[in-house]
């Protein structure tokens, strides 16, 4: 399973990425306006940091807008893939995207059917987003093992992340669906090493060291 982080913040980036855990980055408006900076400034940094797809969305509503955006974007550099929403003006996008060769993450997927339609838009990925569906009480985990059924049903070749990930049973159920990729925000990933057995073990060795004799 491949992990991306999902995060405009470079410093985390930097983190994970010396942790050998980085796969990737998603990032959306949202995170990018947390960071204060610039949009291409930051995404450009970014590119610097990690060598695999980088998500970086579109912003226009409209199928022109949206290509337009999307070329300007893919011109950053040859790991960034555009993120287009799920709409019906994203998969005219993603279509022309697919034709020119032009990476894509369809995103704000909330159920099945949505994704197989960015499958067969030629969507490289799918973002089921989770966290926001059990937000409003449905398991949004239910809905990615379906997606991921539905999609090896026909064969499709779009990759599923696993996004709005809100805890490690998100990402321990994940796994065991086979989705392609999860990406975690930075505290997540952090919670992904943690076992308090493994802390408690720690300290005894620790102690246990104390004790043996110095030469
Ligand atoms: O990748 C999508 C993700 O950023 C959305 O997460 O926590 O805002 O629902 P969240």
């Amino acid at each position: 399973m491949k992990i991306f982080l999902d995060t405009a913040d470079v410093e985390e980036i930097r983190q994970a990425a010396e942790m050998g855990m980085l796969d990737g980055v998603t990032t959306n408006p949202s995170l990018v306006a947390k960071t204060g900076r610039p949009f291409a400034e930051v995404i450009k940094e970014i590119t610097t940091i990690v060598d695999g797809p980088i998500s970086a969305e579109v912003v226009a509503e409209d199928a022109e807008g949206m290509l337009r955006e999307a070329r300007e974007l893919a011109k950053i550099h040859d790991n960034i893939t555009v993120k287009i929403p799920m709409t019906a003006e994203g998969m005219k996008a993603v279509t022309r995207c697919a034709v020119e060769g032009i990476s894509t993450n369809v995103t704000l997927v909330f159920q099945p059917l949505q994704g197989l339609l960015a499958a067969k838009a030629g969507a490289n990925f799918i973002s089921p987003f989770v966290g926001r569906l059990d937000d409003v009480g449905h398991d949004g985990m239910e809905m990615v093992a379906d997606l991921v059924e539905m999609l090896l049903n026909y064969e499709y070749d779009s990759e599923v992340i696993v996004a709005s990930i809100r805890s490690p049973s998100h990402v321990y159920r994940a796994a065991l669906m086979g989705a392609d990729i999860v990406t975690v925000p930075y505290k997540v990933l952090l919670s992904l090493f943690k076992h308090p057995l493994t802390d408690t073990g720690i300290a005894k060795f620790l102690a246990d060291y104390e004790k043996i004799p110095k030469a």
